[in-house]
């Protein structure tokens, strides 16, 4: 026998040893995620947001014609939801800091004390049940006077960004250790039915994304300089929505890495990477075909000391995991000259045959976990990461077997990425902890381990059957057979 097969014989008889007992590593993180627009109402005591003002043009923007004034009135309930929490037993929270909330109107010169006093009792709260708060900075609710500017589309948001984070690092810092700049995505810049709805695809959503990966920075160098003393630990969220070719050919394969390039590699690149946008976002993205003998860029480039700025500007990464797509190589036909799906050239569909959720968009795929998550490790040489959401949606079923198995299914197929793959990951974050605003489709889909009763003035919270599974799996850190 050949040594090589020894080892593969091996490995064989041991591997189920490593990865049967279904252990997470004795240091790794359980938490559950929420953002302030979607649980904490309190509308009154903050500023508008751009999803607000949008709402307010038109009601039906959002699909139930809801609104997110009250939501889970987690503003009030706070303490509840602490307790929700403890009985949970998580590691950390996962919440964001409406920018709004702390600054009315985006602006720095003008600090809104309430604001303050709610996220240091929730802080408080947290630690005093030995809780660790994970915070966001910016979960898609922008304040409506920096989106009057061109939010993200402006260079100043990256300055003003860092201004607001100053603030929180100062009120905070001392008991905050991790933090999350940004919830990646910069939606509404190049499409029409998510607030801003500014309609420029093809140039609004570069902008944006530039401008957000400079203002992550600043941040980032706000806290390894001025707060060094804080010692935070400092992290980029992306949505890891994994692409799949659709088929064995080369240009379906392409196809599919030029999705990741364009989705996830526009922000891991920069940051994770190289400090520049992904080559082949570089070489499609130009302002005129090339037919025409132009070849200037649509996307706004980097400098060389931006460049050396950004690269590195981390100290984990977190990722979002929900779902799968398979891509095809295909011309977008729409009758814009320019727009993202043109300079992508990838047609994203998914399979009728999957098991899906209530959202449209979520189909059951735990194959796609391992799969982001090596692309990632492979690629931008294993960062730790959290995952810092994870979740199934459904109508609210208090009896939420469904979403057990999801999770069951993620987690089982996160443990195979640790312990197979060795991609670095140090906690996981259920989404969410209560059923919440859904976005643009209000309170029809449901991701919360506790049901809350909308139609309650107390907005009472109920524990569902994956609250208890979870509780559970946290208790043993170990997944059952
Ligand atoms: C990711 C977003 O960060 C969150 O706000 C949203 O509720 C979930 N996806 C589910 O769609």
């Amino acid at each position: 026998m050949t040594i090589f097969r020894k080892c593969i014989y091996l490995f064989l008889i041991f591997e189920p040893i490593f990865c049967a007992n279904n252990k997470f590593p004795d240091d790794f993180l359980f938490g559950v995620a929420s953002s302030a627009y979607q649980i904490e109402g309190g509308y009154d005591s903050r500023g508008k947001t751009t999803f607000d003002h949008h709402w307010e043009l038109n009601s039906s923007m959002v699909s139930d014609s809801s609104n997110a004034k009250i939501a889970c009135d987690s503003y009030h309930q706070y303490q509840k939801d602490i307790e929700l929490l403890s009985y949970l037993g998580v590691d950390f929270y996962r919440f964001s800091i409406s920018w709004a909330r702390i600054l009315p109107n985006g602006f720095p010169n003008k600090i809104n004390p309430d604001g303050i006093r709610y996220y240091n009792a929730l802080i408080d709260g947290l630690l005093a049940k030995n809780i660790q708060p994970m915070v966001t900075m910016f979960h898609f609710d922008l304040p409506k006077p920096l989106q009057d500017l061109g939010g993200w589309t402006n260079p100043i948001i990256a300055d003003l960004f860092e201004e607001y984070a100053r603030i929180l690092f100062k009120n905070f810092g001392d008991r905050v250790k991790y933090w999350i700049t940004i919830n990646s995505n910069t939606w509404g810049y190049g499409d029409s039915d998510w607030p801003p709805m500014v309609d420029q695809s093809g140039f609004g959503d570069y902008l944006a994304i530039k401008n957000t990966i400079l203002g992550h920075a600043k941040v980032y160098h706000l806290a390894k300089g001025e707060f060094r003393e804080q010692e935070a630990q400092i992290g980029f969220v992306v949505d890891g929505r994994w692409y799949e070719p659709g088929s064995e050919s080369t240009q379906d394969r392409d196809a599919a890495e030029r999705a990741r390039d364009f989705n996830v590699g526009l922000w891991l690149n920069p940051i994770y990477g190289s400090g520049d946008f992904p080559q082949i976002v570089k070489e499609r993205v130009k302002l005129t075909s090339e037919k025409e003998g132009f070849a200037k860029s649509r996307l706004p480039q980097f400098t060389a000391d931006e460049i050396k700025f950004v690269k590195n500007s981390f100290d984990f990464l977190g990722v979002n995991i929900y779902t799968s797509f398979l891509v095809k190589d295909v011309d977008e036909q729409n009758d814009k000259e320019f727009s993202w799906d043109k300079d992508v050239k990838a047609g994203v569909y998914q399979d009728v045959k999957w098991e899906g959720a209530k959202s449209d968009w979520l189909k059951v795929t735990p194959w796609g976990v391992r799969k982001i998550l090596s692309w990632i490790k492979q690629k931008y040489d294993n960062p730790p990461i959290f995952i810092t959401e994870n979740g199934f949606s459904d109508a609210g079923e208090i009896e939420d077997l469904e979403r057990v198995n999801f999770m069951k299914l993620y987690l089982k197929a996160l443990l195979e990425a640790i312990d197979r793959d060795g991609v670095n990951v140090k906690g996981y974050a259920a989404w969410s902890l209560l059923d919440n605003f859904e976005w643009l489709v209000g309170y029809t889909e449901k991701f919360g381990l506790y049901h809350v009763d909308f139609a309650d003035p107390g907005r009472r919270r109920t524990p569902k059957t994956s609250s208890k599974w979870y509780k559970k799996l946290i208790e043993r850190r170990q997944l059952d057979e």
